[in-house]
């Protein structure tokens, strides 16, 4: 198989994950428990020891590739449109986010052995100096995925002959893709109902800034 046709292939199975996982995110509007609640609900499926390390493999895999296909596509010369432009940006801003989100879900899960839910991202979005990294990295992290898709779900339709049909599915993952990140961010920083940052927390964001404390 060509690496495009698993980059491809893999993309199908992980954008299922991709929309659970968001909704997750946009069901913390109406609160902490209710977004518990779903991330419950949905890991009886991506937490099940048969699933989890297949989506973790699936994941790592798809950077692996993803990254293989953006150095052969700049060898071949710099993108020549800006569809062409986005898609090697996206996926490159993607690649860093999603490396930087595994690898610390890894050090909360293993090394410091707490539950990854609503709090986790939470922590890091209770004040400053880590919501300058933060916010951007989770607007754009959001924001790059759905881009980087939309485009690539554009080809798709259009090599069954549906050029307008692509040409919209293309600016709704653009456009939504953009809404859909500004709407999470406000919801895990606690700007609708206040957070009580658990104390596990505050002590897991101490062991990167020792004298951090919360906002609030
Ligand atoms: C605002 C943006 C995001 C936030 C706040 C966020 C937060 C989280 C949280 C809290 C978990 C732990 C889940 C659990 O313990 O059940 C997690 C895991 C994960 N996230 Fe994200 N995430 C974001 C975006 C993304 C994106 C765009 C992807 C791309 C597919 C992604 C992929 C993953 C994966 C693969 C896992 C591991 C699932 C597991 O095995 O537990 N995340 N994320």
């Amino acid at each position: 198989m060509q690496l495009r046709d698993f980059h491809k292939y893999n993309a199908a199975i992980l954008i299922v994950f991709l929309f659970i996982h968001l909704a997750t995110h946009v069901s913390g509007i109406f609160g902490i428990a209710t977004y518990n609640a779903v991330q419950n609900f949905f890991r009886t499926v991506y937490r099940n020891p048969a699933v989890e390390p297949v989506l973790i493999a699936s994941i790592s895999l798809q950077l692996l590739v993803g990254a293989a296909l953006l150095l052969r596509s700049l060898r071949r010369g710099p993108p020549d449109s800006r569809r062409a432009k986005l898609q090697v940006v996206s996926g490159g801003f993607f690649f860093v986010f999603m490396a930087q989100h595994l690898f610390s879900l890894g050090m909360a899960r293993l090394y410091f052995h707490l539950d990854t839910n609503f709090y986790w991202p939470a922590s890091v979005l209770s004040g400053p100096p880590f919501i300058y990294y933060f916010i951007p990295y989770y607007f754009f992290g959001v924001w790059s995925v759905l881009a980087h898709v939309g485009i690539g779900v554009r080809y798709w339709i259009e090599e069954s002959g549906h050029e307008r049909a692509a040409r919209r599915v293309e600016k709704a993952f653009i456009l939504g893709g953009a809404l859909v990140s500004a709407f999470i961010l406000p919801v895990i920083a606690g700007v609708w109902f206040d957070i009580d940052l658990p104390q596990e927390w505050i002590d897991y964001l101490r062991f990167y800034v020792p004298d951090f404390v919360p906002w609030g």
